[in-house]
């Protein structure tokens, strides 16, 4: 069964297309390239064991959208395209609007012009906002996010809401990512965003390198046990799995459908730097910044929903994320 993957080459897109492979699937990649190299087909066809199409387009030419879907005979999407900068949606917020709310309508119109009708989408956390009590369920309150990039993947979902609403055989499934890190234990995919990181697992890596001088930690004086920010880490590997799970689920059923994809607990930046060093065996040299803006003190999630519907659980620990980031980080200096 062929399953279309826009962002198909980015970072968990690639992940994705190969837990696809494994698990039966045939994967087709979709992917403008505008953060994601076209070269990454060579390693994801080795680790898939089979060659997998790459097709160089826009989700936002419907038509080419609808081709696609029709000329490989795609039985659902999983719609990973889409800008992601938190910082850089604050200044270019129609380049997210285009991109991210623009482009999921004319994949959509796609989807329908080729009779497609289950969708699996890319959302996030940062839908919760600034929780009031943790862990985060599925029911937890959505707030107001706080920039564009958070405001896309809330009207994506009440978009897919509203198409499901309108076509009852469509199903669409929005995934609420924690904090996506590591990268595939064979070193040959991995996250390798362009100029200086503004997450922080790749800023630790490069600082463990050599590359960067020193991490800023961003606020000591959270309501949490170290004072640093508290978030829920996901092995990049857990989470292409949880895809996989998550379209099994999906194939023949209708209807919208959020389910969080987190480990349910948090590490602290200060823990995050020392699980690296560990696995690294390098120094992370760091200082103490103020607050970022937007950012919360915590978020963690209650993924018990993913186990019940999908069977999914996370597998992997942050000495495993910090294991393999460590080890794509190496590869990926030695290329
Ligand atoms: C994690 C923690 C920072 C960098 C964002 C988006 C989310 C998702 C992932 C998409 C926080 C601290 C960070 C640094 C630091 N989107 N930090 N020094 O902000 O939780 O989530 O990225 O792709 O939707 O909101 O992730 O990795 O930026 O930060 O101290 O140099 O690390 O303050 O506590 P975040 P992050």
């Amino acid at each position: 069964m062929r399953i279309l993957l826009t962002g198909g080459a980015g970072f968990i897109g690639s992940h994705t297309a190969v837990a696809l492979a494994n698990a039966g699937f045939e994967p087709v990649l979709f992917d403008n390239f505008s953060n994601a190299d076209p070269d990454v087909i060579g390693p994801i066809c080795e680790l898939a064991k089979q060659s997998v199409p790459l097709c160089h387009g826009d989700i936002r030419d419907a038509k080419t959208v609808e081709n696609v879907l029709r000329t490989y005979e795609c039985e659902a999407v999983i719609h990973f395209a889409g800008l992601k900068a938190v910082g850089e949606s604050v200044a270019k917020p129609l380049d997210y609007y285009d991109n991210n709310v623009n482009g999921t309508i004319s994949l959509l119109e796609g989807m329908k012009a080729a009779g497609v009708k289950t969708l699996i989408f890319s959302s996030s956390s940062t839908v919760y906002g600034d929780p009031d009590q943790l862990p985060l369920t599925e029911a937890s309150p959505l707030k107001p996010a706080t920039n564009p990039y958070g405001r896309t993947k809330m009207m994506v979902e009440e978009i897919l809401s509203d198409v499901t609403k309108s076509d009852d055989a469509f199903c669409a499934v929005c995934l609420r990512y924690f904090n996506p890190i590591g990268a595939h234990p064979s070193g040959l995919i991995g996250e390798n965003p362009n100029g200086i990181p503004n997450n922080l697992l790749p800023y630790v890596a490069r600082v463990a390198s050599g590359q960067l001088a020193s991490l800023k930690v961003f606020g000591n004086d959270y309501p949490t046990p170290d004072g640093t920010g508290v978030r829920d880490y996901i092995h990049v590997v857990d989470l292409a799995e949880g895809h996989v799970k998550a379209l099994q689920w999906a194939l023949g059923k209708t209807g919208w459908t959020a389910v969080n994809l987190g480990c349910g607990r948090g590490y602290s930046v200060l823990e995050v730097i020392r699980a690296f060093e560990k696995a690294s065996g390098r120094a992370v040299p760091f200082t103490f910044a103020p607050r970022r803006d937007g950012d919360i003190a915590e978020n963690y999630a209650d993924a018990t929903l993913a186990k019940t519907l999908f069977g999914w659980e996370a597998q992997l620990g942050i000495d495993e994320m910090c294991r393999d980031a460590w080890h794509f980080e190496c590869q990926r200096q030695k290329d």
